[in-house]
């Protein structure tokens, strides 16, 4: 008797253990909120559209390229409010992890966030949740059923804030599903009002234009570009001769907050402040400064460009951020990754070794995979997908090996916390053994047990020596 059963891969629990809850989620913890004295009008004007009472404007919707500092506003706005106790819910969407890309969890997260404060609320929600086809409602059904209604019925308002419109998923049309359901909303009167941010997109302002809902973006609303000032007075407290340097080539930079940062952190790292100035002065882009700060990271020897290839390989496969800690044991090579990640300080995201690392901003991950726009630095992240299976590969065997593993041990594994790669694994169950056969790309690997040992055995060879 043979059966095969379609598993998820998990992380084995010897990796997934004492795993901080950093990762990025939908409250947007990720985020902070605006340097004082920046993004003042824009402020003022959520403020203001906030304050009106008049209900002709159900949506505030901020359109602005990347890394002008859209979440730091709408962060901004969640901690106002939440200190001025409104009833308010939020979802940030992000690219970062599986989750706050899709839509699945949208409607019950924020009718939870908004029962969590009004215990009738709850109640109107518990209810509609019995229903016995709940599994069965559209996006549509459940957003009237669990928000709309819930708030009608009570008769109080609400603020919605949604994040990066933009990185909410749309291959399964759920994107298109979320902005159909606001645009009902935006033409009936309601209770609740959306403060929405995204960038630019044409599907986005076809959909404004379509529904009839303004937007805005932040030269609009603040009239100058004063703001960056701002910003890199307090980041170069100690620098007064190169703030005006700085800001002078920033001004071409169309008044993008993420290329002041990177810029600002680069000059509070170099020696040589003047050589990088002059550099960041040839060209004013994001691409460009990427450029500038991975040269600057990455020495110039063969060995460590490949150590950095593959730790970025890593980085961009997984499908949600894992640490250096994890990384470091799923990688091939020892000791190489906290090395590589403290080098690029300036473009990635992390508190400790323990704390899961993400891209400082979504755009570098589309520079690093379009060959075009990054030249040598181009990533495959295919390739970091075929190393963390084989670091995986490394682990579960390790583990088997010292835990005389049975199926039931399996089972436990299994139930650990969930390993985000994307990796198909097939597991079959003959009397006497066990086979594991995991695919990923064109990698096909095989465990099998012997006696109560695991061993493995590669199908996929040519594809480990890239
Ligand atoms: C959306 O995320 C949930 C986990 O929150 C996951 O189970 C589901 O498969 C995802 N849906 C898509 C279409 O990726
Ligand atoms: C790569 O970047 C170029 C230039 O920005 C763009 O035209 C192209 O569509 C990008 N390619 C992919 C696969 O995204």
């Amino acid at each position: 008797m043979c059966h095969r059963i379609a598993i998820h891969f998990f992380l084995p629990s010897a990796l997934a253990s004492d795993r901080p809850a950093r990762v990025p989620n939908v409250y947007g913890i990720q985020h902070v909120p605006c340097i004082q004295g920046t993004r003042k009008k824009s402020l003022e004007a959520i403020r203001k559209w906030a304050e009106d009472k008049s209900g002709e404007k159900p949506i505030f919707l901020l359109l602005d390229v990347a890394g002008s500092g859209k979440s730091t506003v709408a962060k901004h706005m969640v901690n106002e409010w939440t200190r001025e106790n409104r009833l308010m819910a939020r979802y940030f969407f992000s690219r970062d992890t599986v989750t706050t890309m899709n839509t699945s969890s949208f409607c019950v997260t924020i009718a939870n966030a908004l029962g969590e404060r009004d215990r009738r609320f709850q109640t109107l929600i518990d209810v509609f949740k019995g229903r016995h086809d709940f599994g069965l409602l559209s996006f549509e059904e459940l957003f009237q059923g669990l928000i709309a209604k819930p708030l009608e019925e009570l008769g109080v308002d609400a603020m919605l804030i949604i994040d990066a419109l933009d990185e909410c998923d749309n291959t399964d049309g759920s994107r298109n599903e979320l902005l159909g359901t606001l645009r009902t909303q935006h033409s009936s009167a309601t209770r609740l009002r959306v403060l929405a941010t995204g960038r630019p997109e044409l599907d986005i302002k076809q959909w404004a234009r379509g529904s009839g809902v303004e937007f805005v973006n932040f030269f609009q609303l603040e009239g100058s570009d004063g703001d960056i000032e701002v910003y890199i007075k307090h980041r170069l407290k100690s620098l007064p001769d190169i703030q005006d340097r700085l800001y002078q080539i920033i001004q071409e930079a169309d008044g993008v907050f993420i290329w002041a940062r990177i810029a600002c952190d680069l000059i509070l790292e170099t020696i040589d402040v003047d050589g990088l100035l002059d550099e960041l002065s040839k060209e004013v882009s994001l691409d460009f400064l990427y450029k500038v700060a991975l040269g600057h990271s990455i020495p110039r020897d063969e060995r460590s460009r490949q150590a950095f290839t593959v730790v970025l390989q890593m980085i961009l496969a997984s499908r949600d951020p894992l640490s250096i800690v994890e990384l470091e044991r799923l990688s091939p090579k020892r000791g190489i990754v906290a090395q590589v990640v403290n080098r690029l300080g300036a473009v990635l995201l992390y508190k400790d070794s323990n704390d899961p690392i993400r891209l400082l901003h979504a755009t570098f991950r589309e520079f690093l995979i379009n060959r075009s726009r990054a030249g040598v630095y181009f990533i495959e992240p295919g390739h970091g997908h075929q190393t963390l299976a084989l670091g995986c590969l490394r682990i579960i065997r390790r583990h088997f090996n010292q835990d005389e593993g049975t199926l039931l041990r399996l089972d436990a594994v299994s139930q650990g916390e969930e390993i985000s790669l994307s990796i198909r694994c097939l597991l079959t169950v003959h009397p006497g053994s066990i086979y594991i056969h995991l695919t990923v790309g064109d990698i096909t690997m095989q465990l099998r047990t012997e006696g109560s040992r695991w061993k493995g055995k590669s199908l996929g060879l040519h594809a480990m020596s890239y």
